[in-house]
């Protein structure tokens, strides 16, 4: 496969778990750099990059690939200062790895004639170094030019993850879709955990004992997809216990019954189509999470 030379700019938490693994794959780091020097050195230690500097534009030149992964406000402007101060080797191919925003992002490399792209991983780096190698088997988004899109595969390749390729304008929807699926499963969380303190659980374990629940349903849509995954009142269209339910959330915490409501209103269609209940039971499960 083919080896290169890279530099990151900004080694936190993702640049720095990107930087360990590319290098242990046989990638050379030639330059690291960030906003303090105290994280880059503390990033080095594991990196071993030949090359440390503040100063991006100090790091990026022997570089084949730059990486840049500060904050994503950060991101065009580190950039424009890469390229002002001529920091680029002429063949180099600039990413960076926001989820939300596109290759267009890095309008001052393309502008220059280089190759950009965004290669964002689906997966959360809560800190700089994880154990074993983070990427295996997890989904890396790849979008920009040619050959940015091209030296993007080998990347996902070398780091043992799954290419989805994206178009730059569905970026955007191919973000809020992984907000939905990790953040606002956390909030949907919250509002179980709530529910069963409510209900007298302890609160110390209102969230534990749900978790073999959780990961049954993960394991059900993994394994016959939506909607054939739903269970539970709505898919068997029990209207007395959606009633029941909704009655002790109002009396009880009604500052979640309309995220009750609202994720009932689209569970029905789910029910509907499994095909196994009435029309008339469907309408009625509609009006329960319509009414007031
Ligand atoms: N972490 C994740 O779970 C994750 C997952 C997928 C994608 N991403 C993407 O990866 C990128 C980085 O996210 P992160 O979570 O790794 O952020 P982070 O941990 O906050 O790290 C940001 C890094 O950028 C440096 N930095 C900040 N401003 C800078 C500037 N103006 N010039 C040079 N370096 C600068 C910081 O320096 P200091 O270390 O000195 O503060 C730090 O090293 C973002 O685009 C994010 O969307 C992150």
């Amino acid at each position: 496969m083919q080896k290169f030379k890279f530099a990151i700019i900004g080694c936190g938490r993702l640049g720095t778990n990107l930087a360990i693994c590319l290098k242990s794959e046989g990638h050379t780091p030639v330059g690291i750099s960030a906003k303090r020097m105290e994280s880059i050195q503390e990033s080095n230690h594991w990196i071993h990059a030949k090359t440390v500097d503040i100063c991006p534009w100090n790091v990026t030149q022997k570089a084949d690939v730059v990486f840049i992964t500060t904050p994503d406000d950060s991101i065009e402007q580190t950039c424009r200062q890469i390229i002002n101060h001529n920091g680029l080797n002429q063949d180099a191919i600039v990413y960076h790895c926001s989820g939300s925003l596109s290759s267009e992002i890095l309008s001052a490399a393309s502008n220059e004639g280089f190759s950009v792209g965004s290669l964002h991983p689906l997966q959360s780096f809560p800190v700089k170094r994880l154990d074993g190698n983070p990427f295996e088997n997890i989904y890396i988004s790849v979008e920009g030019s040619p050959k940015a899109i091209a030296l993007g595969k080998i990347i996902v390749k070398s780091l043992r993850a799954r290419l989805t390729e994206i178009s730059t304008k569905g970026k955007k929807m191919y973000h809020a879709a992984a907000v939905v699926a990790s953040n606002y499963l956390v909030t949907l969380l919250e509002l179980s955990r709530q529910l069963n303190i409510t209900a007298g659980i302890s609160e110390d374990i209102a969230l534990t004992v749900l978790t073999p629940l959780i990961q049954g349903t993960l394991n059900n849509i993994e394994k016959q997809g939506i909607p054939h995954a739903l269970t539970g009142p709505i898919a068997r269209g029990d209207i007395q216990t959606v009633q029941d339910h909704i009655t002790s959330i109002k009396q009880s915490l009604p500052g979640y019954l309309a995220l009750y409501k609202t994720l009932g209103k689209y569970t029905v269609p789910i029910a509907k189509a499994q095909q196994n209940i009435s029309d008339e039971t469907l309408l009625a499960l509609q009006d329960e999470f319509y009414g007031k």
